[in-house]
């Protein structure tokens, strides 16, 4: 049985061009409940570390260059099935291969500013979680 927690970011790219709301309410309207969110604006340090498990592949430098260019918005959601759903409803990695009506098709430009991530197993979305969120900011 598959967990009911997952976690996301909303890029810089998307919070930038004001896409935040849209793409929570679509989110929402897939079924999740949003159990933890705030807007941060990253420093190197702290965008490395997140994706340390990338550090040493070509496009990390240019990651984390984007990842700290603006503010983001990480979320922890809950539903079912909660990270195999979610990255059904976002779509995949690259926009131009995404499913037509998912968040990065929608919203996404490329590769690199792809406007959404989602945990890619059980495991990575409790370490994610509490990568940005304490245990008194998830309700
Ligand atoms: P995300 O799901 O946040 O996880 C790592 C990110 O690296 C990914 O989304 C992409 O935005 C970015 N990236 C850039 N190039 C690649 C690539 N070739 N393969 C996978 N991820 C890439």
């Amino acid at each position: 049985m598959s967990g009911k927690i997952t976690f996301t970011i909303i890029k810089p790219d998307a919070v930038g061009k004001g896409h935040t709301g849209k793409i929570i309410d679509q989110i929402i309207q897939a079924g999740f409940k949003v159990k933890a969110a705030k807007l941060v604006y990253l420093d190197e340090r702290t965008a490395g570390g997140f994706y340390d498990i990338h550090r040493e592949r070509p496009f990390f430098k240019d990651l984390v260059a984007f990842m700290t260019s603006g503010p983001c918005m990480p979320m922890v959601l809950e539903g079912e099935n909660a990270v195999a759903s979610f990255r059904e409803l976002i779509g995949a990695t690259d926009p131009k291969k995404a499913a037509p009506g998912t968040i990065r098709n929608l919203f996404a430009d490329s590769i690199d500013a792809n406007a959404i991530h989602g945990s890619d197993s059980d495991e990575n979305a409790l370490r994610e979680s509490s990568y940005f969120f304490a245990a008194t900011e998830i309700f």
